[in-house]
């Protein structure tokens, strides 16, 4: 199948763009963080940390009363769903959910074909997650409706780069020259791309460990070091994102076993002592326990695992909030 990230930098819609004013958004859809510059990332985190408070105030939001929010998900979540559903309503949009294995995509209907009906019926923003790398663009060239990128393929996961980076933010300060190691298989990981931008974009160094296999590719991106293994790559890192391994999107032929994988780079709190005393640990869930991290560390102190769910409400909240301006 043809991956259409391959393509989609040539014709990205929402390519560039700055900010309006202060605290405002230029964009109409949200296809990956590499669209937003520093400023408009800062503004997002910053909208995300206000909502969260007036919210937890009860306040009533009104950003999206009047708008019907399409949350389309061709494959599987469970974060990425609700907290757009809770982040919606909070907002008070109308909420269509789309459940795919219900709906005619199973009689053959096109991906375009489904979006423009979901326009037609009033939806205004559709937060797409789809399998192949690029719907987001083709969904955004296609049809009139906001789009929000909620994961595709390997290529990109933009809102949970931001929720991500309000998470470090909060646990170590602004991003400035902080090492971030992000361990794991880089190679399949849209959330490992999107980071990339987005901490590189907020100033941080982002350090890449993992089978060679998974991070070769990565070698000339700016800002960006690959390191020549583990110790190299969690050495004094201020924070350390542990990536799900992809079971998913491996072919059967991979060349590491899950044990072997756990035992060459799974982490553990002996493994975690070679960063920065205290340093967090991050991962975007689910987690495959046992594999790329023990059960103990999943849970410790460091864990700031609950806390990226639990961000991902008031971020979500943010970016339909900055789109819809
Ligand atoms: N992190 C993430 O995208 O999780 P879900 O697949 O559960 O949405």
């Amino acid at each position: 199948m043809r991956d259409l990230a391959e393509t989609s930098p040539r014709h990205r819609p929402d390519a560039g763009g700055a900010v309006v004013s202060e605290g405002r958004w230029a964009h109409r859809h949200l296809l990956d963080v590499d669209q937003l510059t520093r400023a408009e990332l800062e503004a997002c985190l910053d909208l995300a940390v206000e909502m969260r408070e007036r919210r937890d105030r009860h306040e009533a939001l009104d950003d999206l009363r009047g708008e019907v929010v399409g949350l389309a998900f061709m494959e599987p979540s469970t974060r990425t769903r609700v907290s757009f559903e809770l982040a919606a309503t909070a907002l008070g949009a109308q909420i269509v959910n789309l459940p795919i294995e219900a709906s005619s995509v199973t009689k053959g209907e096109s991906l375009v074909d489904t979006l423009l009906t979901l326009q037609r019926t009033g939806i205004s923003t559709i937060v797409l997650r789809h399998s192949l790398s690029g719907a987001p663009y083709l969904a955004a060239r296609s049809c009139d409706a906001r789009i929000v990128n909620a994961g595709d393929g390997t290529h990109a996961h933009p809102t949970q780069a931001l929720l991500d980076a309000l998470t470090l933010r909060e646990a170590i300060g602004p991003l400035e020259g902080k090492k971030i190691a992000i361990v794991g298989d880089i190679l399949h990981s849209r959330v490992a791309r999107s980071n990339i931008h987005s901490l590189t974009a907020l100033g941080a160094s982002v350090w890449l460990a993992g089978p060679l296999a998974w991070v070769g590719d990565f070698v000339d991106w700016p800002g960006v070091t690959v390191a020549n293994g583990l110790e190299e790559g969690l050495a004094d890192a201020d924070a350390v994102m542990a990536l799900r391994i992809q079971l998913e999107r491996l072919s059967g032929d991979s060349a590491m076993s899950l044990r072997e994988y756990a035992a060459a780079w799974g982490l553990d709190e002996s493994r975690m002592e070679l960063a920065r005393r205290g340093a967090p640990l991050l991962h975007p869930g689910p987690v495959n326990e046992g594999v790329e991290l023990t059960p103990e560390l999943a849970t410790s102190v460091r864990s700031l695992i609950g806390t990226q769910v639990t961000n991902g409400v008031p971020v979500r909240m943010a970016v339909l909030s900055l789109l819809a301006q």
